[in-house]
């Protein structure tokens, strides 16, 4: 579906063909030619109306300061109110969150109130009106990521889709669609480099039901016909951000691992990690192009940037100023004696099944290409910074976290 004759048309769904495990064909990418471009005259000028959902989120917040920071007409923002807090003030909150209070002035910025589950993204008439007549570019961050709240990841990935599609269906400038996937939508494959044509299946076995949404809302899109660039992040963390929130929804475990002797990682696997300014940046540089070769792009470390489980334990093992380090077995050599050794307790074995969702993608070894989003972007390709530099500030704003991992391990010695 990578191709000019493909836009615009309902397409039949690629089906990835995953490499077998331990095939490391992609390591070393090879050249990219690119073909014809697509999406001419299509992408951001100086007039093209935005709207854009998941404005309160850690990417969509991010994208709307570098949205801002350069010439375009309006950026709507489709916003969940909370009991507490209209749609105005949620995104003032958020932007407020990456320490900036300069862009909430600013005129071009506005926010609507709306649910993508709900039709029409639940929005008023006027507003509706209003998105039907002006709207050029929907760019689609709302996102249900949780690994366990599976009715949710349906509803809102899914049918969010759905409700997507035909509200793009009602505007009067057939705007492009840039959708924010995963490379997660590859499912559970291992020991991969994996380019932007292998991965996206929802047939494939999955590690949860998040990244299944995530893989059939693509292919809902590609199959719609609309027009529609994808975009593939890896794993997003919130470095730089001075907020605790957002460091948590990932990192949140980390500190639980000071619990422990040893734990089921690999410490060879690789795992592509990227700071959400190079996701932003990369989204604002590619939507800025006068036109982009290809529809699809992985915004990932890839092969070259990866991060390797071995040194960054040894890293938390520092931060942490553990006094034995934290032993990494690889799951092969996780035997059931060992895994009664290490786990042997009633309240570590509760502990560790709090991040057991975590493991299968610390241990998958997979990465993803990112040649196509270097080609396209050639100087501008952003800066990768390694995880080792904002780390420190990422587990410090965690800190606090500790107390919560200790009332947990509190309470399970209570209940055990
Ligand atoms: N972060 C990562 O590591 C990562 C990696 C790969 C791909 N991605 C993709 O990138 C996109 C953005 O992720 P993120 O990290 O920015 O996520 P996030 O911080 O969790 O933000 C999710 C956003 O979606 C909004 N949302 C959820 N349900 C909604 C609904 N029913 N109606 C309207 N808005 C709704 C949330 O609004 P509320 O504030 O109202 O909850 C929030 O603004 C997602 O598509 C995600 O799948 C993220």
């Amino acid at each position: 579906m990578d191709n000019v004759a493909s836009q615009g048309r309902p397409g039949s769904p690629r089906r990835a063909k995953l490499k077998p495990p331990h095939g490391e064909s992609a390591i070393e990418s090879p050249p990219i030619t690119l073909p014809r471009p697509m999406f001419e005259g299509r992408l951001l000028t100086r007039d093209t109306n935005v709207l854009i959902t998941g404005a309160t989120g850690l990417i969509g917040g991010e994208l709307i300061r570098r949205l801002l920071s350069s010439d375009i007409g309006r950026v709507s923002c489709l916003i969940r109110p909370s009991e507490t807090a209209d749609a105005r003030s949620r995104l003032i909150e958020r932007l407020r969150l990456s320490g900036d209070s300069l862009v909430e002035s600013d005129d071009r910025l506005e926010a609507l109130a709306g649910n993508v589950a709900m039709p029409d993204f639940g929005l008023s008439g006027n507003d509706l009106a209003k998105v039907a007549d002006s709207v050029d570019m929907i760019i689609h961050c709302a996102s249900e990521l949780s690994f366990i709240r599976d009715a949710h990841c349906l509803e809102t990935n899914v049918s969010g889709m759905h409700n997507l599609i035909a509200l793009a269906r009602r505007c009067r400038r057939n705007p492009l669609i840039v959708h924010l996937g995963t490379v997660a939508s590859c499912g559970a494959v291992t020991h991969q480099c994996l380019s932007e044509n292998d991965i996206c299946d929802p047939d494939n076995e999955h590690h949860n039901e998040y990244t299944r949404s995530k893989a059939i809302a693509e292919r809902v899109l590609r199959d719609s016909g609309e027009p529609c660039l994808i975009l593939r992040p890896s794993i997003t963390l919130s470095a730089g951000i001075p907020a605790r929130k957002f460091a948590r929804a990932i990192a949140w475990f980390i500190p639980l691992l000071q619990e422990f002797e040893a734990v089921p990682i690999d410490p060879a696997s690789r795992v592509d990690i990227v700071p959400v300014s190079f996701v932003a940046d990369a989204i604002d540089r590619l939507l800025r192009k006068p036109y982009l070769h290809h529809d699809c792009y992985n915004i990932s470390a890839g092969p070259h940037a990866a991060t390797i489980c071995g040194p960054v334990f040894a890293f938390l093992d520092h931060f942490y100023k553990r006094a034995e380090p934290l032993k990494l077995i690889a799951p092969s050599q996780w035997t059931k004696e060992i895994h009664r050794r290490y786990l042997g307790s009633a309240q570590r074995r509760k502990l560790f099944s709090t991040f057991r969702y975590y493991l299968p993608f610390l241990n998958m070894d997979v990465v993803y290409d990112n040649a196509r989003l270097r080609a396209e972007l050639g100087d501008a390709f952003p800066m990768i910074t390694p995880a080792y530099e904002y780390g420190p500030h990422l587990l410090n704003l965690i800190a606090g976290e500790e107390k919560t991992t200790r009332r947990i391990v509190e309470r399970l010695k209570a209940t055990g």
